[in-house]
């Protein structure tokens, strides 16, 4: 792993932005996008640019189960909101949370991101080490899969809702198994609320119990860390 400490996320967001434009320039055509706070000063970056994103595919991690994309908190409105309505892309794929049939969603879903492969995908952790919705326990080989959310995950997350009781309880996510065909690996994470998570997926071993240990066994892994989440390593 390639770990490049930045002052801050603004700093962070300027330093991933760069090396997608270093992908694109070398011909990646899709990329999988995360979302949460961690990624915002990256879309930021993006959309300030004048790179041109109308050729390139998006395979965004997750989605709740139960939002569609007219609710504001749902994944794809976020998306939507944050990047593609201010640089659109040629095709823009997050699961569908408000499918009938989940599990024929999810392997919809993972034909998708066989058919698109991932040449850099964008990662934030969970404070549990979780990627995407990737919870402790899940097996590294996962591929997409519908998860239920632990309590620490549903409250990290509930600040985007009105009440804890509104905060969706399923998601769907691609699995660790479907994150680590992507070719790059770039996760981003700030602040001391990440520190333990980061410090298990770098000097840990690779266990079920921290998912995002298993991006030691991918070969192309850039991790962008502020002091404070760098500060127990
Ligand atoms: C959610 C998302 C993850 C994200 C995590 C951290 O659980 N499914 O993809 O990495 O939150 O969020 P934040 O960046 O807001 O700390």
């Amino acid at each position: 792993m390639e770990i490049i400490k930045v002052a801050n996320a603004e700093e962070g967001g300027k330093k991933t932005f760069e090396l997608i434009k270093e992908g694109m320039s070398n011909g990646a055509k899709v990329l999988g996008l995360a979302t949460g706070s961690t990624p915002e000063t990256l879309y930021k970056e993006m959309t300030a640019s004048d790179l041109d994103f109308s050729e390139m595919t998006s395979v965004n991690l997750d989605e709740y189960v139960g939002l569609g994309g007219e609710d504001d908190q749902s994944y794809r409105y976020f998306m939507n909101d944050q990047l593609f309505n201010k640089k659109p892309f040629k095709n823009t794929y997050v699961p569908n949370g408000k499918a009938e049939d989940l599990a024929a969603e999810c392997k919809h879903y993972e034909g998708i991101i066989d058919d698109n492969p991932i040449d850099i995908q964008i990662l934030g952790i969970g404070q549990n080490g979780h990627i995407g919705f990737n919870e402790p326990g899940t097996p590294l080989d996962s591929l997409t899969h519908v998860v239920e959310l632990t309590e620490s995950t549903i409250n990290a997350n509930k600040r985007n809702f009105e009440k804890v009781e509104d905060v969706p309880t399923r998601a769907v996510s691609m699995g660790i198994g479907s994150i680590m065909k992507g070719k790059k690996m770039i996760l981003m994470a700030y602040g001391s609320a990440k520190a333990d998570a980061i410090k298990g997926m770098i000097d840990g071993p690779v266990s079920v119990d921290l998912p995002a240990s298993a991006l030691q066994n991918h070969s192309d892994v850039v991790v962008i860390i502020d002091e404070e989440a760098a500060s127990k390593l």
